[in-house]
């Protein structure tokens, strides 16, 4: 009952933004640019972010100008929303569509970033199987691929719990279920202290070579 009131409003563009912004989204982004930093160093201009699932692309407000955005959602309002927000934004590109119809061979040589960011937790395993198997496709040959989404531990509180379930994700994993969708180990660390509410987030890098 609860979520049928409250998943129509989400997948309006500023409404979830506004929530996002509320529990600490800012945090989250700085805790994820820190934690990246060294990927993103020395970025050459041609180089290419492309970012599956990328709701209203937040993460642009924290990541340099000449880093070449390429993000891809399925949801009209959200790519409208960061059409309209970020259309001074240089080297920036938003699809509306399916990240599983989508081809981006074309520019994989120059590909260094493959992002899915709260994407993985909303997938079955077979279908994030099959999104990171096209991200380490999509990959320059040195390039790493990106995730971070929701992490359930052994331990976690009734709050916290809540907290997912009004996230909407129906495949909220243990950080080895969530290793065991990648081609092989990722790096992961886990993060419970970005958001202001009990959440974790658990980052994970998998570098292609
Ligand atoms: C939790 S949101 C995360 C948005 C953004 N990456 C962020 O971190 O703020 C997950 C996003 O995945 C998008 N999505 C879900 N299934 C998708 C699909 N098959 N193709 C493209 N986008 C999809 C949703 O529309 C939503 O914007």
């Amino acid at each position: 009952m609860l979520q049928q009131l409250i998943y129509p409003l989400v997948r309006r563009a500023k409404i979830y933004n506004y929530i996002q912004q509320s529990v600490g989204s800012d945090r989250v982004w700085k805790g994820f640019i820190k934690e990246v930093a060294q990927l993103i160093d020395n970025w050459n201009d041609d180089e290419i972010w492309l970012d599956l699932g990328s709701g209203t692309s937040e993460v642009l407000e924290h990541l340099p100008t000449n880093i070449r955005y390429y993000g891809i959602d399925n949801n009209p309002k959200y790519i409208q929303f960061a059409k309209e927000k970020y259309h001074n934004r240089p080297n920036t590109t938003f699809h509306c569509g399916n990240w599983n119809e989508f081809d981006s061979t074309s520019f994989t040589a120059k590909t260094r970033i493959v992002s899915a960011l709260g994407l993985l937790h909303h997938l079955s395993d077979e279908d994030a199987q099959r999104l990171l198997l096209l991200g380490k496709r999509w990959l320059a040959p040195t390039g790493t691929l990106i995730t971070l989404d929701g992490c359930r531990e052994i331990n976690r509180s009734r709050l916290e719990e809540f907290f997912y379930w009004i996230d909407r994700g129906q495949f909220i994993r243990n950080p080895d279920s969530l290793c065991a969708l990648f081609p092989s180990q990722p790096t992961i660390s886990i993060h419970g202290d970005w958001l202001r509410v009990p959440y974790r987030y658990a980052l994970c890098r998998w570098t292609k070579s």
